[in-house]
């Protein structure tokens, strides 16, 4: 039978790599934009589930401008804490697993080696704090969600770090980057890819079964934003990439605070799953291959 998928969100970045990915899986999808299903009314939202009975919800949508969150906690917390928690009860009532995404911003940085899941978390911003309470009541609504935390995440589309990287490398700006922050970038479309191959096994598991709880997922390989930049530009023009300077996180301020260390390490994502996430450089040489085919 095939397995019938509701997605939130249409346009972000792991929203449209698994549209796009999705009809290599066979699966059923069907996937609402903002417009039709905007979790802003999280009562409104959750209604879908009900309505369409899948086996499978991908709350693939957010509230992710970091900075503007300061000035917008409660609609951020809406968005992110309120809409993902009526969206999992909606889920337990109508007998479909859930999938949701969460952020490294849940931690504060403080611990120098990769964080595992059940560090204690510390949000230093508003995203931060509204993805950790959306994280916590998915969980307490239903047993039968997978809350995957991700960091740095990049794809051909949307506005993301690797193509305002490449786009200031081709202007040929000196290029001054974040070089105290660590972290773990995450390629959209093996986030996709992931999400997609594991649907059967999530629709199918029963409360109680380790695919379900909190976990981990980025590529392989902690970096900072400079050493980020500098491999993006390295991948996409060779020997003739501008050298990125470093610089400190303080030289750089911004409304949301941001936690210095936040890599965020896969064990248990590794052992749960079987699956072992590629070296990022290799997600972004992907990414950059496609913006050079594409023209983008
Ligand atoms: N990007 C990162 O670096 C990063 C890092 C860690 C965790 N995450 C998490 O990963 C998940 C996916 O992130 P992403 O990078 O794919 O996000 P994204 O590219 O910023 O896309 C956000 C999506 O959410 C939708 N959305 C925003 N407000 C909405 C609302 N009120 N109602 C319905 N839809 C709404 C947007 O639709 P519109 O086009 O209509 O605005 C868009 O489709 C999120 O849970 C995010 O918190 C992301």
């Amino acid at each position: 039978m095939t397995l019938k998928i509701l997605q939130y969100g249409t346009t972000g970045q792991v929203g449209r790599e698994i549209l796009r990915q999705a009809p290599a899986h066979a699966v059923a999808l069907t996937a609402l934009s903002r417009a039709e299903a905007d979790l802003a009314d999280p009562e409104a939202a959750a209604r879908h589930v009900r309505d369409l009975a899948p086996d499978l919800v991908i709350l693939a949508a957010a509230y992710t401008a970091v900075d503007q969150a300061e000035s917008e906690p409660g609609l951020a917390h809406e968005i992110n804490g309120e809409a993902p928690a009526a969206i999992a009860a909606a889920c337990a009532a109508a007998g479909a697993a859930l999938v949701h995404f969460s952020t490294d911003y849940v931690f504060d940085g403080r611990k120098p080696e990769p964080y595992v899941e059940d560090d204690a978390t510390n949000p230093l911003n508003v995203y931060g704090a509204s993805k950790l309470s959306g994280e916590r009541m998915a969980l307490a609504a239903s047993p039968r969600t997978t809350v995957l935390r991700t960091s740095w995440v990049v794809s051909a589309h949307g506005k993301n770090f690797v193509k305002t990287m490449l786009r200031l490398g081709r202007e040929g700006q000196p290029l001054r980057v974040v070089d105290d922050q660590f972290g773990r970038p995450t390629s959209a479309a093996d986030l996709a890819g992931f999400v997609l191959a594991q649907a059967p096994r999530l629709a199918a598991a029963k409360a109680g079964d380790p695919v379900f709880g909190l976990f981990h997922f980025a590529n392989a390989g902690e970096t900072t934003w400079r050493g980020f930049a500098q491999g993006t530009l390295d991948l996409a023009l060779g020997a003739a990439a501008p050298v990125v300077a470093p610089i400190a996180t303080a030289e750089r301020p911004a409304p949301a605070e941001r936690p210095l260390h936040g890599t965020l390490g896969t064990g248990k994502l590794e052992r749960t799953f079987g699956y072992a996430p590629r070296p990022w450089r290799d997600a972004v040489g992907e990414i950059v291959a496609e913006l050079a085919a594409t023209g983008a």
